[in-house]
């Protein structure tokens, strides 16, 4: 018989829990979604919140990075994330240059991607657009960093590299993320940075890390729902964990839809109507 499992909650409510969940020592698990039927199977199951990623440009759209996002796409995506998961923490990224045209801007983007269902937005970066951080917090908008490998900027990293690997870059990563902290986020994505600099970034702050191919000891980790469900396997970096062989079940489900029907053994009567 079919079995759905049981969610083990409490989960984490609001964004207030953030700081609640890394004093008390409990781990954050946070996994993106694009669309309301994976936004809702999320919501039944005990990952404390959402992430509409600007990943959704290259997952859902097939693009090769996420410079291609803009406010219009992530604002339709939250959308049909927040509707389908009404009661889960959902935060929605700021895309490629909505964060570096001014304030004015900004807000508007901050609006469109508010009144779609997020609770918070995310940003990539922080040196040049502090201003804009402090703003949309001032606003009451809950403002969620990002620092390391920040995928907005690929074009200037020269490809998807880990970030922090020097002394140099490592104290700079400790400055943006101190930097953050001050002007009022409360919480950090770390994506691709040694485990050590991810620890010990982690240590040094009030608000919780979120990481994302930055080890083990950060305060959560963030990955994206379609190579944790093993269904996109055009990129999968290290740091991934594949847990279940989405590809090879799902193919196998279409070649046996595929064979049945070659076979005319669907429908059967009891899937037709008298
Ligand atoms: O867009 C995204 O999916 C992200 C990650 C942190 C996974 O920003």
């Amino acid at each position: 018989m079919r079995q759905v499992p049981e969610i083990a909650r409490p989960r984490l409510d609001d964004v207030l829990d953030f700081a609640r969940y890394k004093a008390e020592g409990r781990k954050i698990s946070i996994v993106t979604a694009y669309d309301a039927w994976s936004a809702r199977l999320v919501a039944r199951s005990n990952v404390d919140a959402i992430l509409v990623g600007d990943s959704a440009a290259m997952v859902m759209h097939g693009h090769d990075t996420t410079v291609a996002a803009t406010v219009e796409l992530m604002a339709m995506h939250t959308r049909a994330v927040a509707g389908a998961a009404p009661d889960t923490f959902v935060i929605a990224d700021m895309p490629f240059l909505s964060f570096r045209k001014g304030i004015a801007e900004a807000m508007t983007a901050v609006g469109a991607l508010m009144s779609s269902g997020a609770q918070a937005v995310k940003l990539e970066g922080v040196d040049g657009h502090e201003d804009v951080i402090s703003h949309i917090i001032g606003s009451g908008v809950p403002v969620m960093g990002h620092i390391g490998l920040t995928p907005q900027s690929v074009n200037a990293f020269g490809g998807f590299r880990v970030q922090g690997r020097s002394d140099t870059a490592a104290v700079r990563l400790l400055r943006e993320a101190h930097a953050l902290e001050s002007l009022g986020c409360f919480s950090i994505v770390l994506e691709c940075v040694p485990a050590d600099l991810g620890a010990s970034i982690t240590s040094e702050l009030t608000i919780p890390t979120i990481g994302i191919g930055a080890g083990a000891g950060t305060d959560g980790q963030v990955l994206v729902l379609q190579d944790l469900w093993g269904v996109d396997t055009t990129h999968t970096p290290r740091f991934v964990r594949r847990y279940i062989d989405g590809e090879c079940l799902l193919t196998d489900a279409l070649n046996r839809y595929a064979a049945d029907v070659k076979e005319a053994r669907f429908p059967s009567p009891e899937e037709s109507y008298s």
